[in-house]
């Protein structure tokens, strides 16, 4: 792919004024024609030769389904932007010519979103990907939410539960234009009070930041997580115990979701992007129904 950061602005490359007028005078009509030519399209040239400059730093490559890593002057974490022209948080854009089709990506910054500095800590997977259907518990103001929603992609859906409703404002913003998105201004400890409206899911992803996480995920799972499926869970360690070792903390919560038929398979902290956060990603095994 080839292509540039949406809001550089202009004003570069070397075609400013040269200053220096006249000088043709007896070298032939041919040389003003040219002269008068390279003016009229200068604008257009520029343009180009800024391109060709920005096309030959800028290369797309791909961690995982859905997500892209753009290399450039700045390498970035980047997902296809549903909603092409818009940013959400105020996020740079980036825009890609693939033939005839222009695509947008968004960048995606591992120091406000705990799922991108897993991606960017070498986390295995996240299951999150073309066509999934998520939950996501602790959807805040939907700006991680939004990424995931360019993740997942028209096929997919992903129901935001935020019991805050000043967050849920921008929330229900967000999924205005991002029809995948379904907002649910809940209580994630009561996942009754929203059965009506989800369906089952191939992911549980959480970061609620609550001292009984564990077991919000849990309640959540054994309502609509589907068997098989996985959970991705932020576990910030001060927000559970934050007299013990942060390790010690993660070490409980992997034994709690043991108890809930959670199998935990990875772990990982987030340093640098955060301090005392770990994510743990799982499969979700339900115990056989016994038979009457
Ligand atoms: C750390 S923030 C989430 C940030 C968000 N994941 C992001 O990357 O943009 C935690 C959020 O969880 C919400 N929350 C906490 N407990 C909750 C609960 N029981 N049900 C629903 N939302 C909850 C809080 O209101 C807060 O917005």
């Amino acid at each position: 792919g080839r292509g540039s950061f949406g809001d550089r602005g202009g004003g570069r490359g070397g075609f400013g004024d040269r200053g220096g007028r006249g000088g043709f005078r007896g070298r032939g009509k041919p040389v003003v024609a040219l002269f008068v030519l390279f003016n009229t399209y200068r604008p257009f040239l520029k343009l180009a030769i800024q391109r060709f400059l920005e096309s030959c730093v800028i290369l797309l490559i791909f961690p995982m389904k859905g997500v892209f890593i753009c290399r450039g002057k700045e390498d970035a974490l980047v997902t296809k932007n549903m909603v092409v022209g818009e940013s959400v948080y105020g996020e740079k854009r980036m825009n890609v010519e693939e033939g005839e089709t222009k695509i947008e990506y968004r960048a995606w910054n591992p120091f406000r979103s705990k799922l991108a500095a897993a991606i960017l800590g070498g986390v295995d997977q996240i299951h999150i990907k073309p066509g999934a259907k998520v939950m996501y518990l602790g959807a805040a103001s939907g700006t991680t939410v939004s990424h995931v929603s360019d993740i997942v992609g028209p096929e997919g859906l992903v129901y935001a539960v935020e019991f805050s409703h000043r967050s849920g404002r921008d929330l229900l913003n967000v999924a205005k234009k991002r029809t995948n998105i379904i907002p649910i201004i809940e209580d994630a400890r009561h996942p009754h009070k929203y059965r009506m409206l989800v369906g089952m899911v191939d992911v549980i992803f959480a970061d609620v930041a609550q001292p009984d996480q564990t077991r919000i995920v849990a309640l959540n799972a054994h309502n609509f997580l589907k068997n098989g499926g996985h959970f991705v869970i932020s576990i910030k360690a001060n927000c559970i115990d934050s007299t013990a070792a942060p390790e010690a903390v993660f070490a409980a919560e992997v034994k709690k979701m043991g108890s809930e038929n959670m199998k935990p398979q990875e772990q990982l902290t987030l340093e640098p992007y955060e301090r005392d956060h770990a994510i743990v990603v799982g499969i979700y095994r339900p115990a056989p129904k016994s038979k009457k």
